[in-house]
């Protein structure tokens, strides 16, 4: 035995996040979704919110209804997902794209974008009418993926509830909108429908970044509020993804709370707008 400073016990986990460990593990062994690498205490979080919303007893009852219903495991997906999105959300980094990233793509005469985790498809349509604006729609494929195939199946649609439009047009012109945003929906009952024309050019698929590899190779990979639920090792995965991805010179945006700095990738990229979150792949 040396002598010193004895360590520090280590706290053995909490029953609740022993359960939450099986939980995700029962999960991947069924369905193949990795949850085992998001972050702790947001995860366990969501499960006891899932759990008192389904009127469950416990996480292992959960467990047990997750692993004989897949009708189960698709209602806990909407917890685990937390499919939360708004258009133009952040505009100063929609703002940012326009004056900082548009120049660079109107150098290509086809562009591709990977929306990664684009939840209900405000985002998508928020970079589409960007684009349309910016004359640069027609020769852009935007690839939009989610792990939630509820949440793709309305970001298909291009409906999203009237309530939330107010705040949408605000958005809209303070990133620098060009237009009046009325002429992108038409108004019915409580919704509004959004300008099928586009998202003509966009793919919504079905891509996790905790286990699938990349498809394309892309110009800017727009990627916000997403790594933020992931710990870190997860977030290289996510980021080494989008480093593959990119072409020589491609773009890289995330959400306000996220960053490379701390990540296996900061060398990787240099940055355009620490404000917003926007990096461009070294040379
Ligand atoms: C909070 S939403 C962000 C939506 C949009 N990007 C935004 O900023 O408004 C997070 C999205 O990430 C998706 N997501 C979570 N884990 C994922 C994974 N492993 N691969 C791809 N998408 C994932 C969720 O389904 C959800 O739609």
């Amino acid at each position: 035995m040396t002598a010193g400073k004895p360590s520090a016990p280590l706290r053995p986990p909490s029953n609740v996040d022993i359960e939450v460990r099986l939980l995700m593990e029962a999960i991947y062994l069924k369905y193949s979704y990795d949850f085992r690498n998001y972050t702790g205490a947001s995860q366990k979080r969501r499960v006891l919110y899932a759990l008192d919303q389904l009127k469950l007893p416990s996480i292992s009852a959960l467990q047990d209804k997750v692993l004989r219903e897949p009708g189960t495991f698709a209602l806990l997906l909407q917890f685990l997902t937390i499919p939360v999105s708004e258009m133009f959300r952040d505009p100063a980094y929609f703002l940012a794209l326009r004056r900082q990233v548009v120049p660079h793509l109107l150098t290509y005469p086809s562009l591709k974008i990977w929306v990664a985790g684009c939840s209900t498809g405000e985002e998508v349509f928020s970079l589409a009418i960007l684009l349309r604006e910016e004359g640069l729609l027609e020769r852009t494929l935007i690839y939009a993926t989610d792990i939630n195939p509820a949440s793709l199946e309305k970001a298909r649609k291009g409906i999203f509830p009237i309530d939330s439009i107010k705040g949408y047009t605000a958005n809209y012109q303070r990133a620098g909108g060009r237009r009046s945003f009325s002429d992108y929906y038409t108004a019915a009952y409580d919704a509004g429908r959004f300008d099928p024309s586009l998202c003509a050019g966009v793919i919504f698929a079905d891509h996790s970044l905790s286990t699938d590899s990349v498809f394309a190779e892309t110009h800017l990979v727009s990627c916000r509020n997403v790594l933020i639920y992931f710990n870190r090792e997860l977030q290289d995965r996510a980021l080494g993804l989008f480093h593959e991805s990119l072409c020589h010179r491609g773009f890289l945006g995330l959400g306000a709370k996220e960053s490379i700095d701390f990540s296996g990738y900061a060398g990787a990229f240099e940055v355009l707008s620490r404000s917003e979150r926007i990096y461009r792949k070294g040379t």
